[in-house]
């Protein structure tokens, strides 16, 4: 840390979500210039566009922590600037500019799709998309997502649950079948999240359920009626949902391919019949038994988690992961935080991962900033080993100027918090909880960035 004291090397952190948010105030903290690059106009990543949209306050508060942050001495915010391997701005291009490190905090943005046979049908989505569009984020926001009466979610996490939710409460579809591919006792969702939804379970179909997956779950270890008591012990907080919407779940089935008419509209899912094996520490996994059903349905809805995106440019391991050094040079509470290159053998210098980054899907706002945090030390661990003296140009400075000729132009600290203002004085003039923009047109207006001209086009 000594080195560091008299070289204060500036810092890029790709990602404002709460990862990379976090990571921004530790190396802000411990004084060395920030630049905080991110996708969206707004900072907060999935806790801004994740979390279900009606749970205002929490946003609320989650919303004003990063504002502060964000406006922190020595954090330098840029917004709708995304770093890409073939775009305006590059991993190469910060390094090129000084930057001795660079945190990557993007979140997982990429679609993990299982490469089943009809995937590309009409109507089948992946959550993530789903998730963004009810969210608001541009521009999923404005495009359209047809889902029908009949539909199954694939996966057993909150996740699912969040999106059982939008099509219980808010489009109340007829039928929602949740198709998990292991039993009753491994499923991954929490008791809060069940409340929302829990009123339209098929109290029935569950008892059938867990009678048939039984004896295997017997087999493993497993207590079924526990299992049952956790699904149900939602039900004293049950939540109205205002919906007749049938739900229910279909344990050990696995997707094997989605069905479709000759119009190319999707009309089943097609499962493979599982049971459990139990694995060495104690996580069962699923095994296909060979047999198959298609259970009828006009949308499926994947739910599975997400993976990083390959657009960044940085190398990946044989599980589509951001790779890891596996020795690492700064390891913080035996973790690495370093990007690495299997094909070459060495780490990527200077690039560090936190978050989703470094493990996709894993955890909630509170694991990230954590995560974020630790990575940031790793970071100054790596820079107070650093014997190079500050670079004559101020590596923020060549990224401002770099930024200066975009268009729309990239929106600052000060911006979004008029963005902020706009949004809620449009809800309290609504009489609504809470209002967010759908464009980005529509933000860069309300911040005063760019206006409309008489010939109907904006302008800066
Ligand atoms: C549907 C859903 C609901 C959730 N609900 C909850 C909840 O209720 N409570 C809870 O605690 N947790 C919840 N979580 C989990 C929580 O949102 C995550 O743990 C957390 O947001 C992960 O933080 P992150 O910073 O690693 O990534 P993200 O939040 O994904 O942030 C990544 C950021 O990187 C930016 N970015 C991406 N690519 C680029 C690029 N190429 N260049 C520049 N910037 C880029 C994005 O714009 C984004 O701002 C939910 C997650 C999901 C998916
Ligand atoms: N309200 C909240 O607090 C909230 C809301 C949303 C998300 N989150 C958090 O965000 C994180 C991600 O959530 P998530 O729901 O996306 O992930 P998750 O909790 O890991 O659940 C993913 C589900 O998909 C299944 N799955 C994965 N790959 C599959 C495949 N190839 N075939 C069939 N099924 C497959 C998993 O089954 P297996 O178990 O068999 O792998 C699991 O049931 C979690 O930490 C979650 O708690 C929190």
């Amino acid at each position: 840390m000594e080195n560091n004291r008299f070289y204060p090397h500036p810092v890029a952190v790709i990602g404002a979500g709460p990862a990379g948010i976090f990571a921004a105030r530790t190396l802000a903290d411990a004084g060395l210039p920030v630049a905080l690059i991110n996708r969206d106009i707004k900072p907060g990543g999935l806790a801004e566009y994740g979390i279900y949209y009606d749970k205002y306050r929490m946003k609320l508060g989650l919303r004003n922590q990063f504002q502060r942050i964000i406006e922190s001495p020595g954090i330098h915010y840029y917004g709708n600037v995304t770093v890409a391997e073939n775009g305006a701005l590059s991993l190469a291009d910060l390094k090129h500019m000084g930057f001795k490190a660079v945190m990557v905090t993007v979140g997982a943005q990429g679609t993990k799709w299982l490469g089943l046979p009809g995937e590309n049908l009409d109507g089948v989505y992946h959550a993530k998309d789903l998730v963004y569009h009810y969210n608001q984020l541009p521009p999923y926001s404005t495009q359209h997502y047809k889902i029908g009466e009949k539909v199954v979610l694939v996966g057993a996490g909150n996740v699912m649950l969040d999106i059982a939710r939008y099509c219980i409460r808010d489009l109340k579809v007829k039928q929602v079948t949740t198709v998990v591919r292991r039993g009753p006792a491994d499923v991954k969702f929490d008791k809060k999240e069940m409340q929302s939804v829990i009123k339209n379970l098929d109290q029935q179909a569950l008892d059938a359920e867990i009678s048939k997956a039984a004896p295997v779950m017997v087999s493993v270890g497993q207590d079924p009626m526990a299992a049952k008591a956790f699904i149900l012990s939602a039900v004293l907080q049950a939540e109205e949902t205002g919906a007749d919407t049938n739900f229910s779940f279909r344990f050990l089935a696995t997707p094997k391919a989605i069905v479709g008419d000759q119009k190319g509209k999707v009309t089943g899912l097609e499962i493979e019949h599982t049971t459990l094996k139990m694995r060495k520490g104690g996580r069962t996994s699923a095994v296909g038994l060979g047999t198959t059903e298609v259970i009828e349905a006009d949308t499926v809805i994947f739910c599975i988690g997400d993976q990083v995106s390959p657009g960044l440019g940085l190398p990946l391991n044989q599980w589509g992961e951001y790779a890891k050094n596996p020795d690492p040079n700064f390891p913080i509470d035996g973790t690495s935080y370093e990007a690495y290159d299997e094909q070459a053998g060495h780490p990527v210098k200077g690039v560090f991962l936190a978050g989703w980054a470094r493990e996709a899907s894993s955890g909630l706002v509170g694991t990230a900033r954590k995560d974020g945090q630790k990575g940031a030390e790793a970071i100054l661990g790596c820079l107070a080993s650093l014997k190079e003296s500050l670079p004559q140009e101020s590596p923020i400075e060549l990224l401002e100027a770099a930024l200066s000729s975009q268009t729309p132009p990239v929106v600052r600290n000060q911006d979004i918090l008029r963005l902020a203002e706009a949004e809620a004085a449009r809800a309290e003039e609504l009489g609504i909880d809470y209002f967010k923009f759908k464009t980005n047109e529509e933000m860069y207006q309300a911040m005063g960035l760019l206006v409309m001209c008489e010939e109907g086009t904006l302008q800066p």
